[in-house]
């Protein structure tokens, strides 16, 4: 008998065609709708990238502002979801305190939709609930941190962007520009990467005809996983457990010996790095010289050359973003939350478009468990 092709974790397989980004480890690059990613981070807000995302092209300055409006319209904690945030328990992990928040602004959303045949929604329903959650994840985010260091919610300000005022809830005063700058960088780099676990997961969910809030509930799921989203938590762990760039040697020894992934390098795709890490380890650099911090240059770089000098492993995303949101002031806990408020754009991306072109996804599985066997003295039925 032939032994069949089992892909495990389906390492390499193509399920289906995308437009919304092509990762290409080849070239070493990302294009958004065919945009590079680093000219996007360089030069657009994260409002204008979403709605390339969604759309497939970049907004005009009028197809700008109507979104920006839209987004003030939704980017208030509205008094029952932070009802519910208040009900997981503070040292609850905060995924649990995003998915919590998503699943009741779902369940109210969807109230009274009648038969379950609808709840898969039109494409403006979609893009509608799109918004909804692009609008007012900041202030979800925003809002966990704060409860976690037993500080009252801040209110969101109109004269502000998204970036600026993302930064603004979180921490109660106006972030200089370079700051918003980094910030607005980071969310365009995680917003997207096409078939990644929690975007897979978010468009397996979709593929049975159900609610774009389920798909994005369960790929917060997948997200939290610490190989997938949560890396960028850990390499903050591993920064503290080293502490110095002279510990580095010493401290890479024992955690080689003792077969341990370093969070925040390697990928399933990008094998000879991630095409982001340079745009995002330059917003790290500004960082590191605004607050005069080149302990932090200095233990980043020292891991990274002698990591990649041993294994030949390279970093991902996770890895200059973990010490520089920590730099901005978020705590570890937020930074996987984060990763939610700027993957959203990119998963609502997909569920649109699998909904488009909907299959069902269902793979096959090749059986390995015991023969047949039978209930010790059962008799069929005549
Ligand atoms: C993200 O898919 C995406 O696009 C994801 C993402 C996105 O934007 O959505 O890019 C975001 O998830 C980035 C990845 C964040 N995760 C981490 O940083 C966790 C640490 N990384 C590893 O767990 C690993 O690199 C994966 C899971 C990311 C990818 O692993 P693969 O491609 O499945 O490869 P593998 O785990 O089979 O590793 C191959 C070899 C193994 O050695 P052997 O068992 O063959 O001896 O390389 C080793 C691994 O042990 N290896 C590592 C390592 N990564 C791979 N060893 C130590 N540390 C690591 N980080």
């Amino acid at each position: 008998m032939t032994e069949p092709d089992i892909k495990k974790g389906l390492a390499g397989v193509v399920v289906d065609y995308t437009a919304v980004s092509k990762v290409n480890p080849e070239t070493n690059s990302l294009l958004y709708r065919g945009y590079p990613v680093q000219e996007l981070a360089a030069t657009q807000p994260f409002e204008a990238v979403a709605y390339l995302l969604w759309h497939g092209e970049l907004p005009t300055d009028v197809q700008l502002a109507q979104l920006r409006a839209t987004e003030r319209a939704y980017r208030h904690l509205p008094a029952d979801v932070r009802a519910a945030i208040d009900l997981v328990p503070i040292d609850a992990h905060p995924m649990d305190e995003v998915r919590t928040a998503v699943s009741l602004i779902g369940a109210r959303d969807l109230a009274g939709t009648g038969s379950v045949l609808e709840v898969s929604g039109s494409v403006d329903e979609n893009l509608a609930r799109s918004i909804r959650l692009f609008a007012v994840l900041p202030a979800i985010v925003a809002y966990g941190q704060r409860r976690r260091r037993g500080q009252q919610p801040v209110a969101p300000r109109d004269d502000l962007d998204y970036a600026a005022n993302f930064l603004w809830m979180t921490f109660d005063e106006q972030a200089d520009d370079v700051v918003v700058d980094a910030f607005n960088r980071s969310m365009i780099l995680y917003a997207e990467h096409s078939f990644n676990a929690s975007t897979f997961t978010a468009r397996v969910v979709t593929s049975t005809l159900s609610d774009l809030y389920s798909a994005v509930v369960a790929a917060i799921g997948a997200l939290k996983g610490p190989l997938h989203g949560g890396a960028n938590e850990a390499v903050l762990h591993i920064f503290d457990e080293i502490g110095t760039a002279e510990n580095v040697g010493p401290w890479l020894d024992q955690a080689l010996a003792e077969k341990r992934k370093i969070m925040g390098f390697g990928h399933r795709v990008y094998k000879k790095g991630d095409s982001r890490v340079p745009t995002m380890k330059t917003a790290l650099d500004t960082l590191v010289e605004h607050y005069g911090r080149r302990d932090v240059a200095a233990l980043y770089e020292t891991l990274e050359s002698e990591f990649v000098s041993r294994k030949g492993i390279y970093p991902n995303l996770d890895y200059p973003s973990g010490p520089a949101y920590n730099l901005m002031g978020f705590d570890t806990l937020t930074f996987t939350p984060l990763f939610v408020a700027a993957r959203v754009t990119g998963w609502t991306a997909h569920i649109m478009e699998q909904l488009a072109s909907n299959a069902l996804i269902r793979p096959l599985s090749e059986y390995n468990g015991p023969d047949e066997r039978h209930i010790e003295g059962y008799v069929a039925d005549a």
